[in-house]
């Protein structure tokens, strides 16, 4: 019999008001059941939120260093608690331990992180344009964070909202995706144990109708969103209709650009990993190839025969390089767009097939898969496919790869493979990304500097690094007139100013 697990709201362990639930299996085999999870309804946000509420003025009168020793005692549990957390991740969402590994270290790298910030948040003070008076900014924590994080990095991305969130005095109700719930469920776990006042955290599981509620509820000022443009269009009308500050941060179409002078096996290894990794399920993966007509050939050939040796498996099992997609509808999403590759008249060179035979046959996988013959426009080049998918597009400058680049709809991740010091200066000007890799692949990006794209990828925030800590807090700014008088800023000048 599988475990029954619980939200928890208003600082317990508790079942949802709907009384429904949905299973959640590993997609590397489907008769292994995890747990059942709530299936919860607006009831359960809007008590959540409550809760939320309630907690926040004790939690923002907390002062911040005493906030962030909470989140340090978090980093050392995860600490302690990696490999088991990493296990349960890789059950869950099907990518190989060793990423499992690195998204519990990139949940500690930003809980330390959000510790040292506590002895900061720092404000400004501005010499005043009149004598005597003082201008400073401070932060001010906002209330209840609603946050809404996917399935790719069940603890990483939770953790770059809720860590710079709680640090800065706000409240939070969670919903995690409901691919995998379990993981957020130890993390909430661990906060409680670090000494969290239980009500400053709030997790609720279920499906749309739990994020919808929490996004139209009065009570919720800030939501933080990681996931498919289509959601995040509408969070982002809806957060704008009621006057929320929202971070969004959606899709990508990630391309890497080989140039004829790169060092072409330290590219192999960087697109085999940007392309195949997290088997292509990250907003960074590498999606398109740009390889300068010089090293087109020669360079396919490499990565297609490295690539198709790439051994799928459980993610759990030592050897295992690649594991599942995270379901049967993204499967069907990676099938859906091999054939209109097929259709729109790029060529097959590897995969475009799922994984089959014993070991294979009950999980949701599908084969490292090369297309080339790509043109810019194609539907595959364009769109998000969020699979093991590489499109390859032959290009026979920089500026017509900084072209192609350019022109998709999103602006997440880039990198370049060259020698030439003057190429690599460029693209970190000119390409259209919010991130740009040299000689190194368009994933890896690092827990202390801000992460987020331009255009469709993101709505102007950035997450973690110092710029997280912007979302989260307000800025006010506060004067003190200390002359004793009327002093009127822009009519009374200080002397020297011109007439
Ligand atoms: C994502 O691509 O969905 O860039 C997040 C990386 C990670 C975060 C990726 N640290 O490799």
């Amino acid at each position: 019999m599988a475990k029954t697990f619980k939200n928890f709201i208003a600082g317990k362990w508790v079942a949802p008001a709907t009384g429904k639930y949905f299973d959640n299996r590993n997609p590397a085999d489907t008769r292994d059941l995890i747990g059942r999870f709530p299936l919860s309804g607006a009831a359960d946000v809007k008590r959540a939120v409550a809760s939320a509420s309630r907690a926040f003025d004790g939690w923002r009168r907390t002062p911040a260093p005493a906030r962030g020793d909470i989140l340090r005692r978090v980093g050392d549990l995860l600490v302690e608690r990696k490999a088991e957390i990493s296990n349960a991740m890789t059950r869950e969402m099907g990518k190989v331990l060793a990423e499992t590994g690195g998204d519990v270290q990139e949940a500690i790298d930003v809980a330390y992180y959000a510790a040292s910030e506590g002895r900061r948040l720092f404000g400004h003070t501005v010499p005043s344009e009149l004598r005597n008076k003082w201008a400073m900014t401070i932060r001010r924590p906002i209330g209840v964070a609603g946050l809404i994080t996917p399935f790719n990095f069940p603890m990483a991305i939770p953790t770059w909202k809720m860590f710079p969130a709680l640090l800065c005095g706000n409240t939070i109700v969670l919903k995690p995706s409901e691919d995998v719930p379990h993981t957020s469920t130890l993390l909430v776990e661990v906060l409680l144990e670090a000494g969290l006042p239980a009500e400053v955290i709030q997790l609720v599981h279920g499906g749309r109708e739990v994020g919808k509620a929490l996004v139209e509820h009065p009570d919720v000022p800030l939501i933080s969103f990681t996931g498919s443009t289509a959601t995040g269009s509408f969070i982002g009308e809806t957060c704008g209709r009621l006057h929320k500050r929202v971070s969004l941060e959606m899709g990508g179409k990630n391309a890497m650009i080989v140039m004829d002078d790169a060092d072409l096996e330290l590219a192999l290894d960087g697109v085999l990993w940007g392309a195949f990794g997290t088997t292509g399920q990250r907003c960074t993966a590498t999606s398109r190839l740009l390889v300068h007509r010089k090293v087109h050939d020669r360079f396919v050939r490499m990565i297609a025969d490295r690539a198709q040796d790439l051994k799928l498996g459980d993610g759990r099992k030592d050897g295992t390089e690649v594991g599942p997609l995270i379901h049967e509808a993204a499967r069907d999403k990676v099938e859906r767009y091999v054939q209109i590759g097929l259709e729109e008249g790029a060529e097959l060179v590897l995969g475009g097939k799922r994984g089959t035979g014993e070991r294979l046959k009950r999980g949701w996988f599908y084969k490292p898969t090369i297309f080339t013959g790509v043109k810019p426009g194609m539907r595959i080049e364009q769109e998000e496919i969020f699979g093991p998918v590489l499109s390859v597009v032959r290009v026979r400058s920089l500026d017509e790869a900084i072209r192609v680049n350019n022109g998709v709809a999103y602006g997440l991740s880039s990198s370049l493979y060259t020698r030439n010091v003057q190429g690599a200066f460029r693209v970190m000007e000119e390409l259209d990304n919010g991130i740009t890799y040299v000689n190194a692949p368009t994933i890896g990006a690092e827990a202390h500097l801000p992460f987020g794209g331009i255009k469709a990828t993101g709505n102007g925030h950035r997450e973690v690094g110092w710029q997280g800590y912007d979302f989260f807090s307000e800025t006010k700014v506060v004067y003190v007139d200390y002359s004793g008088k009327l002093q009127r800023a822009q009519i009374d000048t200080y002397a020297g100013a011109p007439d």
